[in-house]
């Protein structure tokens, strides 16, 4: 199709500051890269599930074999950055004397790392106070020598400066963003994600996929993103059913990685919106993986989107799904989009809904989500504006 006539907001600012290695195996690299960075001696940031699965070890190997000392192995992470887990990744660093991390897992774990590094510049013993102003710039400065190894293609949080991190006693998932808490670099090695099984290779490329199209309509939308975004999803609807059904084909394994990275840089500096604001709420709550919460609200969110100024955007999206959107009318293009997001998702075995988390499907019980989500930092970046019935209908058209 032809580059339609799309307008964006005048001012925008752009950042893109983790160097990125790719490769298969490039995990050899490790000692190298960390050295070139000033790092001596490395604490490994993980969880138990990597550790048992021999994914850690493919790259603890690689740092025994090299010039680094291996300060020790924090693999306490659980699902989503905690606070108190950031606090006890935090005083593990200080007590094993490591002067660089490693982290080596998906989101929660390459989020918790950030928050770690955060807390080691700052001095400070407790995320809390920290998590709660959400944009921590005013006189930041950079932070211990960080590389981080994503062990799933979905989150692409190695090469953003945000995170987000779960308050336990709030259950609410905040936003908190630092000019130098992503990594200095990101090494991309489709060989760690080989292991991980179907489902949350679907979910976690599900993710992926939401970022970019959230990036394309978002009210942030501009032109260097949108290049970024519109190639990850042609990745993705090539990519991610072949990564499910054959874990082993590197190909897929390596294209999903660069898709999550490519779709993250994009919406690092655009934002997201809708998808990420009701699915954050639905992981507070009820727990939901990220991934697997925005692939049940997206196609609802999409649906809803699809207003006048955006309507060319989501024709965009449908070109670069695969799908023949000349001669199309925009709008019926539009929905063609949302009907390939389904598509994909009965494709990757994808077929969940509220309900099958006992959500319950009434006003009163859906209030304290609808409230949550509407408090969420990416809902300013929805294309259109979403009262809190239209929170409530879209969490009910997901039940
Ligand atoms: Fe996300």
């Amino acid at each position: 199709m032809k580059y339609p006539d799309i307008a964006f907001e005048p001012f925008f600012t752009w950042v893109n500051r983790p160097r990125i290695l790719y490769a298969p195996g490039v995990r050899k690299e490790v000692g190298f890269e960390m050295s070139q960075l000033g790092g001596t001696r490395v604490a490994v940031f993980t969880d138990r599930g990597l550790v048992n699965a021999g994914v850690v070890e493919m790259v603890l190997a690689e740092i025994r074999d090299s010039v680094l000392e291996l300060a020790g192995v924090f693999d306490g992470i659980l699902q989503d950055a905690r606070i108190e887990v950031i606090n006890a990744g935090a005083a593990f660093y200080r007590s094993v004397n490591a002067d660089c991390m490693i982290a080596v897992g998906g989101g929660s774990v390459m989020d918790t790392a950030k928050a770690v590094n955060i807390l080691i510049g700052s001095g400070d013993d407790d995320f809390q106070p920290l998590a709660d102003q959400a944009g921590l710039w005013e006189g930041a400065r950079p932070l211990a020598p960080h590389i981080a190894f994503p062990t799933t293609a979905g989150t692409g949080c190695e090469v953003t400066s945000a995170m987000v991190v779960l308050d336990t006693i709030a259950k609410a998932k905040l936003s908190v963003t630092h000019p130098y808490c992503n990594p200095d670099i990101a090494m991309l090695d489709p060989e760690l994600t080989v292991k991980l099984p179907a489902k949350i290779t679907a979910f976690t490329g599900m993710d992926a996929l939401t970022h970019a199209i959230e990036s394309i309509v978002s009210t942030g939308a501009e032109p260097i993103a949108d290049a970024l975004s519109l190639h990850a999803i042609r990745l993705i609807f090539k990519y991610l059913p072949v990564a499910v059904r054959d874990p082993g084909n590197m190909e897929a394994r390596g294209y999903m990685m660069l898709a999550s990275a490519m779709a993250a840089m994009g919406f690092g500096n655009t934002m997201t919106g809708g998808v990420h604001a009701l699915a954050h709420a639905l992981g507070g709550i009820y727990g939901i993986p990220h991934g697997l919460a925005n692939a049940i609200m997206l196609p609802h969110v999409m649906a809803f989107n699809i207003i006048e100024e955006r309507v060319e955007r989501f024709r965009m999206i449908a070109d670069a799904m695969g799908i023949e959107v000349g001669g199309m009318e925009p709008r019926k293009a539009a929905e063609a989009a949302v009907e390939a997001v389904k598509g994909l998702l009965t494709t990757v075995g994808l077929t969940q809904t509220l309900k099958d988390f006992n959500i319950p499907a009434d006003r009163e019980a859906l209030q304290p989500l609808v409230e949550l989500a509407a408090a969420d930092g990416q809902i300013g970046y929805n294309p259109r504006y979403m009262e809190e019935e239209d929170i409530l209908t879209l969490y009910l058209q997901a039940n």
